[in-house]
């Protein structure tokens, strides 16, 4: 079976809604994870994006590192994740971004390395969920600070009903997102 599919039918058993705008994917992508179906996550973006001359896979911890860590494989190239912290501090080294984060209700640093990112990447970014895309707007502020390049962004579940993938779009980004939701006010509805 497909990674979009398995994925969809994995969400409507396993999934909880929480309420209109949040469900819980531990047992899929937020805890725990199944190797297998990462693996063919990570496959479908490398399709995907396998012609878009990406030499470095970023994500941000915690949640991206698996999908993010598949489609490095199959791509063969390294795949770097944003590190978080709650530092006022300011180093030399680092590429760093203040975010929100609006379920969390807390600021907090994304911070790269001066040495895995610079003017020579061109950078496919991965994320498992995004809502308002506050975090990946972080790192793709990085990308530009850095002056690599961006080839696309790749998230594992979007949803629609909220701003960020296509906040995103409206930049001229290319994002590929493998599983869509519409709707959570009757249960998981997928948009096709
Ligand atoms: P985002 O769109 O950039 O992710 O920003 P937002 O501030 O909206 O989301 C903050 C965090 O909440 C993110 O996780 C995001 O994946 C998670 N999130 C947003 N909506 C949902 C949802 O419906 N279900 C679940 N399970 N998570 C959601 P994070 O801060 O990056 O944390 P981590 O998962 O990497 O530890
Ligand atoms: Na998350
Ligand atoms: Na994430």
């Amino acid at each position: 079976m497909d990674a979009v599919k398995e994925l969809q039918e994995r969400m409507l058993k396993e999934a909880v809604v929480i309420n209109q705008q949040v469900v819980l994917l531990d047992a899929v992508l937020n805890h725990q994870v199944d190797p297998a179906l990462i693996q063919e996550m990570g496959r479908e973006f490398a399709a995907r994006f396998r012609d878009a001359g990406v030499n470095k896979v970023l994500t941000i911890e915690s949640s991206g590192i698996p999908a993010a860590y598949a489609t490095a494989y199959e791509l063969g190239v390294p795949m770097v994740f944003a590190r978080r912290k709650q530092t006022l501090a300011t180093d030399p080294d680092v590429w760093q971004e203040r975010v929100p984060s609006f379920t969390k209700g807390i600021v907090t640093d994304i911070l790269i390395s001066k040495r895995f990112l610079g003017k020579h990447d061109r950078v496919l970014v991965i994320d498992d969920i995004i809502a308002n895309g506050d975090a990946v707007r972080g790192l793709l502020n990085i990308i530009e600070r850095a002056g690599a390049e961006l080839a696309g962004l790749g998230v594992v579940v979007e949803k629609c009903f909220q701003e960020g993938a296509r906040s995103i779009r409206e930049r001229g980004v290319r994002v590929e997102s493998l599983v869509k939701i519409r709707s959570l006010e009757n249960g998981i509805e997928f948009e096709d």
